[in-house]
């Protein structure tokens, strides 16, 4: 199951899973879909609604359903998925038996950098906790053993293009 052609991109808000997953997806001759946008779209309204209408309890119920569709359908994807997908020990499972896990890192300014200036991500994504940088490195603390547990493959992509970080990926996918 591991070796099906599917690769999952997981990490922290800011670290490039969406912006990755398309050169990556090109380079490769695949599809690319971010699970985040399936949310959206399958409940026909944006996260940040979701989170105000059903709370974060029910977001995460809706992103494991999905999970669910996606570890079971499309082959040959590169998957951009949110970045609290790793939470459940049942999700991780479902990542790491259903293709390869590849996780993004970046140091706390960088991921910080980029997610203040996408104004897009600003209005779809709400607040997790705090807000702020600061709120970015308790996250970063909490669930970096959680992203480790299901990756089959790390990179770092700060001071990195998408470019770059998708050839990275491409030549690991290639050798193993
Ligand atoms: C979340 C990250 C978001 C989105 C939701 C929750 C998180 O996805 O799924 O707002 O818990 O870190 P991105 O990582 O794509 O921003």
């Amino acid at each position: 199951m591991g070796n099906v052609p599917r690769i999952f991109l997981v990490g922290p808000r800011g670290s490039g899973k969406t912006t990755v997953a398309q050169p990556l997806a090109q380079h490769l001759g695949w599809h690319w879909l971010d699970a985040d946008e399936r949310i959206e779209a399958r409940a026909g309204q944006s996260i940040r609604a979701i989170f105000a209408d059903e709370g974060e309890a029910g977001f995460r119920k809706r992103e494991t359903d999905i999970l669910r569709e996606l570890t079971s359908g499309p082959e040959r994807c590169v998957i951009a998925t949110g970045g609290g997908i790793v939470l459940f020990p049942d999700n991780r499972d479902r990542l790491r038996t259903s293709g390869r896990v590849v996780y993004l890192t970046a140091d706390i300014d960088t991921l910080w950098r980029r997610i203040a200036n996408d104004s897009t991500s600003a209005e779809r994504r709400p607040a997790l906790s705090i807000g702020g940088r600061e709120e970015v490195a308790q996250i970063v603390a909490a669930r970096e053993p959680l992203y480790r547990a299901c990756a089959h493959h790390i990179v770092d992509t700060s001071d990195r293009s998408a470019e770059e970080v998708a050839t990275d990926i491409l030549i690991w996918w290639q050798g193993s």
